[in-house]
């Protein structure tokens, strides 16, 4: 896969690709990242990339010239003919990114990511070179640098290989609906604090079980809508009928 980012601060963009996964994904050739300076597209004196806002107001606005010259000059590396990128801007007010999606973004060959700034970008931006308007939350950053990162790192870890077990990634929270499972790790006992004697076992088919269920409590306890569209089977949802009854006993003892 091959990701291209374009910012106005590409130091900010290109400290944080060279550690981890991401660096990792790299190397192995599986991700492939490149980072552009929209100021490089930028033809006046200043390199200027933001303008007031027409009809006033606080703030500035990216022009949209350099933008498109951005994506255009992306587009033309193309390896292949016929080949093309999803462009995708960062936006508090696009599709909110979560994990499905994530998994989609991953089977592209080619993603453009946009970072926004100051106010945003001009409207003819998101009208006429966007595919897609992406939101990591409902909150507003100062700039679409995080919000690409965040993006890029949740879609390189699912790229087939880039993890080292292609388990890690099934298991995350999420991937099957549910939260995970809590983890532990030695000590087995840390200030009279131990850790499931049941993971110590060493039974494979009872940590599995023990696993399962944890994920569907933490799932019933944290964000119980997530339950009304995982898929459950009939062995979940009888675990999670006595999970909700232990839970109701215990509330209506301690009262
Ligand atoms: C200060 S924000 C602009 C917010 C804009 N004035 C609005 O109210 O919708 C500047 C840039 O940060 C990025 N950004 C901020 N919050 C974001 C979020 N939650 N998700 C994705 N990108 C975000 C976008 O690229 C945006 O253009």
């Amino acid at each position: 896969m091959r990701v291209d980012i374009l910012t106005v601060f590409p130091e900010m963009v290109s400290g944080a690709i060279g550690h981890s996964i991401l660096k990792r994904a790299q190397e192995s050739g599986l991700v492939e990242i490149v980072v552009h300076d929209i100021r490089d597209f930028a033809h006046d004196r200043h390199r200027s990339t933001d303008d007031e806002p027409f009809g006033g107001g606080p703030g500035m606005v990216m022009k949209l010239a350099p933008l498109f010259e951005a994506v255009e000059h992306v587009r033309g590396l193309a390896v292949s003919e016929g080949e093309s990128p999803l462009v995708v801007l960062t936006s508090p007010q696009g599709r909110k990114l979560d994990q499905a999606y994530a998994r989609r973004l991953a089977e592209l060959p080619w993603l453009v990511i946009i970072c926004g700034h100051y106010e945003g970008v001009d409207e003819r931006v998101r009208e006429r070179l966007v595919d897609e308007e992406l939101s990591i939350g409902d909150y507003v950053l100062t700039g679409g640098e995080l919000p690409a990162l965040v993006i890029l790192d949740t879609v390189a870890r699912l790229v087939p290989g880039v993890l080292g077990g292609e388990e890690s990634a099934a298991q995350d929270s999420f991937s099957d609906g549910l939260l995970e499972h809590p983890h532990y790790t030695r000590p087995a006992e840390f200030r009279g604090w131990s850790a499931p004697e049941v993971l110590l076992s060493g039974h494979h088919a009872e940590i599995a079980k023990w696993r399962r269920r944890e994920s569907l409590k933490r799932t019933f306890l944290r964000r119980p809508d997530l339950l009304e569209t995982a898929s459950l089977t009939e062995e979940d949802k009888t675990e999670l009928d006595k999970i909700r009854s232990e839970i109701e006993e215990r509330v209506t003892s301690n009262e």
